[in-house]
């Protein structure tokens, strides 16, 4: 937990801060939707990806804060998938050894999903790690296999939220199609320095998804160093096609 919130990220025994608020506000339609609360039922609305359009905007960070934000809820179990398999990062921020998980399932489909899944000290969180580095890792997103594990998870596990942190949607077309078994994508957006084209192009990529939401990730505020009146790491989120 101290090496977590070393590196920023929100322990559920934190002292309230505004990054920690954040999240609080991030999280409510994502459970809300996944639950079956929102106004229209969302067909796998427990399968949460976390996706940008570009490298480096913030998807492994927020996947795991919102992992956590989401099983310090009492009612919520989560499961965090590291599907970012080519540059698999969860374990080694969560100071975690590497092990088997998402590409030794997808390699062996007798294989035990749930032999693979690692305990955390946050009773209703778990992990499954991105598994065996393999060649063709990114590849095996878009295979049939991968199409009957996310399926078999989201029936498996209905009363549990799984989070997907995944590849950019720009640089490999295997994050698209997980993005088509996705009930809601979290597409961060790193402010100030992706490009609005790149975001649009992104965007047309998951038209299909019931549920987008866009996070504005690391908000400067002008004031500079966090005082004052403003953000330092604000969020934004929207409907649809529309980034607020
Ligand atoms: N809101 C934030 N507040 C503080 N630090 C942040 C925030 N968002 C991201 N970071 C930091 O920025 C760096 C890049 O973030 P992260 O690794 O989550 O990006 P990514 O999109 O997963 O990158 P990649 O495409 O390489 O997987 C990390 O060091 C992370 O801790
Ligand atoms: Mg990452």
């Amino acid at each position: 937990m101290d090496a977590l919130a070393a590196v920023g990220i929100v322990t559920p025994n934190a002292p309230r801060s505004q990054i920690a608020d954040q999240y609080r506000v991030i999280k409510r339609p994502l459970i809300g939707n996944a639950m079956g609360k929102g106004a229209t039922a969302i067909e796998n609305g427990n399968l949460i990806m976390v996706t940008s359009s570009v490298p480096g905007e913030g998807k492994s960070f927020t996947a795991i804060n919102l992992a956590i934000s989401i099983a310090a809820e009492l009612d919520n179990t989560v499961m965090l998938v590291d599907a970012d398999v080519a540059r698999p990062s969860i374990l080694r921020v969560l100071g975690l050894p590497s092990g088997p998980g998402l590409l030794d399932l997808l390699q062996d489909e007798t294989a035990d999903l749930s032999t693979m899944l690692l305990k955390t000290n946050i009773d209703t969180l778990s992990i499954l790690p991105s598994g065996t580095p393999h060649d063709r890792a990114t590849e095996m997103l878009a295979s049939d296999a991968m199409t009957r594990l996310v399926e078999d998870m989201g029936k498996r596990y209905p009363d549990r939220i799984i989070v997907f942190d995944s590849p950019p949607l720009l640089l490999t077309t295997e994050a698209r199609v997980l993005a088509t078994h996705m009930g809601q994508i979290v597409m961060v957006i790193h402010a100030e320095k992706t490009l609005r084209s790149d975001v649009e192009d992104a965007l047309h990529t998951i038209e299909q998804c019931p549920v987008k939401l866009l996070l504005l990730n690391q908000v400067r505020t002008s004031a500079g160093g966090g005082y004052g009146y403003g953000y330092k790491y604000g969020y934004g989120y929207g409907y649809g096609d529309k980034a607020v």
